[in-house]
């Protein structure tokens, strides 16, 4: 009996944020060493995925091959499996990735066996290029059939997957659009992407994670909302902000995939990156995603053992930051309640009534409170 796909959310590295379309086989290895050297592996960071453009050509007999800067899809394969580390990859539902290079479309049955072959392990699956043969016909597909295409496509792929026999996370990435949280899962999406792609800013990244309220009800063990991936240790942003998307998206059991140059973090991104108690929450086996204690920017999500992870964010980064009172009763607690501060690494006894704080400047206070 094999464990079921991404019972947590999955957690790993992908080349895009930080190297977008210069990655090459050196640099997935190079990550692949560090996730190991640093300890990320043992933290829990297992996929190392690789993004758009990796894609070659097609032989004679369709069948994919990557470019110049991948030599060696299998070898690279090998080499991270043989760190004790799975093996993603990247392709599209359309006949161009997004960064123009060979897709799906077609040979869909075909790449799936191709990725099983190599040892792939995590597909990402990448709208764009069919969304442009949907936008170039003529006349106008009605939007409700080029959304029922849409789903046919990521069905498509998923078929395709099963088929291999081999255990692949189907990650979908369409921006959110048609509403994928309804259907994802029924088209076999292990993860879907709610949003467009993050950028390294505190702007980007809050308007992503803070508009994630509403989403739980579709969130859970097997399927997951993807408000797409972390970029700590990017550096655009401050560490207490950085410190405000790792606790955001641990509420909001996303998945964690990291997208800096490993090879050169520093200590802070690496403690951002593995705080094992926020990481705790993230993959907590309920796997229920939090939701928003409105009106404050306050954040909860109840924990297998009966406790809560409360994160409570200073969201409009005021220059005075204000503080935040958060009243035990309104989180389901009766009047005390033990609790312990996930950034601090510090217990903080028991607690009467109502906790008051001052998270710093784009920064979070993360407690773990239990009765
Ligand atoms: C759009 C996706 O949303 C990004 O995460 C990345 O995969 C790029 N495409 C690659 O072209």
């Amino acid at each position: 009996q094999t464990a079921p796909l991404a019972a947590t959310p999955p957690m790993g590295w992908n080349s895009w944020n930080h190297f977008a379309e210069k990655v090459t086989d050196a640099d997935v290895r190079v990550a692949a060493d560090v996730m190991v050297s640093s300890g990320m592996r043992d933290a829990g960071y297992v996929y190392v995925n690789v993004d758009d453009t990796w894609e070659g050509q097609r032989d004679a007999q369709g069948r994919i091959h990557p470019n110049s800067r991948f030599p060696d899809m299998k070898a690279l394969a090998d080499y991270v499996h043989s760190k004790g580390l799975k093996f993603g990859i990247y392709s599209s539902p359309g006949p161009k990735t997004c960064a123009g290079f060979e897709g799906s479309y077609g040979h869909e049955e075909q790449d799936a066996q191709t990725y099983a072959e190599w040892g792939v392990d995590f597909l990402k699956y990448d709208l764009c290029g069919l969304r442009s043969v949907m936008r170039s016909q003529k006349p106008q597909p009605d939007w409700n059939k080029a959304n029922a295409i849409m789903r046919e496509a990521y069905l498509k792929m998923h078929e395709a997957l099963v088929k291999t026999g081999r255990p692949i996370v189907y990650s979908i990435c369409q921006y959110g659009s048609d509403s994928v949280w309804e259907w994802g899962a029924e088209v076999g999406g292990n993860l879907w992407r709610t949003t467009d792609d993050i950028s390294d800013s505190f702007r980007s990244m809050a308007l992503i994670g803070f508009s994630q309220a509403g989403l739980e009800r579709y969130a859970g063990p097997g399927h997951w909302n993807d408000p797409d991936m972390l970029e700590i240790g990017n550096g655009h942003m401050t560490s207490d902000e950085y410190r405000t998307q790792m606790s955001l998206w641990a509420i909001l059991a996303a998945p964690l995939l990291a997208g800096n140059d490993l090879s050169k973090m520093d200590d802070t991104t690496k403690s951002i990156l593995m705080n094992r108690e926020v990481i705790a929450v993230d993959q907590d086996r309920l796997g229920t995603q939090g939701s928003r204690l409105a009106p404050l920017q306050v954040w909860i999500k109840p924990l297998a053992d009966g406790s809560k992870a409360v994160a409570l964010f200073n969201f409009v980064t005021d220059d005075v930051p204000q503080p935040i009172t958060l009243r035990f009763k309104d989180i389901g607690f009766s009047s005390s309640v033990h609790a312990r501060d996930l950034w601090a690494h510090r217990d903080l006894g028991l607690l009467h009534d109502s906790y008051t704080v001052i998270p710093p400047k784009g920064g979070v206070v993360l407690l773990r409170v239990w009765q």
